[in-house]
């Protein structure tokens, strides 16, 4: 009788402690030092890390490759938005807003694709321009059609001109 009620308190221990033992985990994360570095100068570290790290190759991460996962990020984001926009725009094709927000992420996505094929030819000098660009266009768009949040897009593009700008002796 006593056993097993010591037995049961173990276990209740056990999964209670669980969920916030797993949550630990997940917050602190180990990040690269470069990873470290890029997200520190970013204005939300854990979003930084939370995206980085959903790409395998962050963990052996260099510069370059780091870059390539930002831009990469952004550039799936930004197409995201757009099949939104799309799809918005054929329930309300008339619309002026939704319109401007479709040019918005077609300027956002030709930029991050200049972005990435200067990335193939080893072109870093351009990159924070891209970036800039890209968080531009986000903005234009979400001021015209509010509920197309461009938190996400905005934030992406912010890792990448903290990222660009280590090519640029911007680094520390
Ligand atoms: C954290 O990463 C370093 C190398 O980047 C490694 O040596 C260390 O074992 C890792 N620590 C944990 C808890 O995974
Ligand atoms: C993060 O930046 C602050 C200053 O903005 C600095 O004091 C701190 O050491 C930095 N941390 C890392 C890990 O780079
Ligand atoms: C930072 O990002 C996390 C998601 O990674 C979010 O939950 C949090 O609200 C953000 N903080 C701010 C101040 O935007
Ligand atoms: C169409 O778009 C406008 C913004 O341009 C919005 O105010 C309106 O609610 C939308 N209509 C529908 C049916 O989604
Ligand atoms: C990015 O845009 C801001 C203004 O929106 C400007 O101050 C900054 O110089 C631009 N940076 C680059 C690299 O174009």
């Amino acid at each position: 009788m006593s056993a097993s009620f010591v037995f049961f308190l173990f276990f209740i221990i056990i999964f209670s402690n669980h969920p916030a033992y797993a949550d630990d985990q997940t917050t602190a994360k180990n990040t690269t030092q470069l990873v470290d570095r890029v997200c520190n100068k970013t204005s939300n570290y854990s979003f930084c890390v939370e995206a980085l790290y959903t790409d395998p190759r962050t963990p052996d991460a260099d510069t370059y490759t780091l870059a390539y996962i930002s831009f990469g990020l952004a550039y799936k984001t930004a197409t995201n938005t757009r099949s939104q926009i799309t799809d918005l725009l054929k329930n309300n094709a008339t619309s002026d807003d939704l319109k401007r927000c479709l040019k918005d992420y077609n300027t956002a996505i030709e930029a991050l694709g200049s972005g990435l094929n200067d990335l193939n030819s080893e072109t870093f000098f351009t990159l924070p321009g891209y970036a800039n660009t890209t968080s531009r266009s986000a903005e234009d768009c979400e001021a015209h059609y509010k509920s197309l949040v461009s938190t996400t897009i905005k934030s992406l593009c912010q890792i990448c001109v903290v990222v660009a700008n280590l090519f640029n002796g911007g680094g520390s």
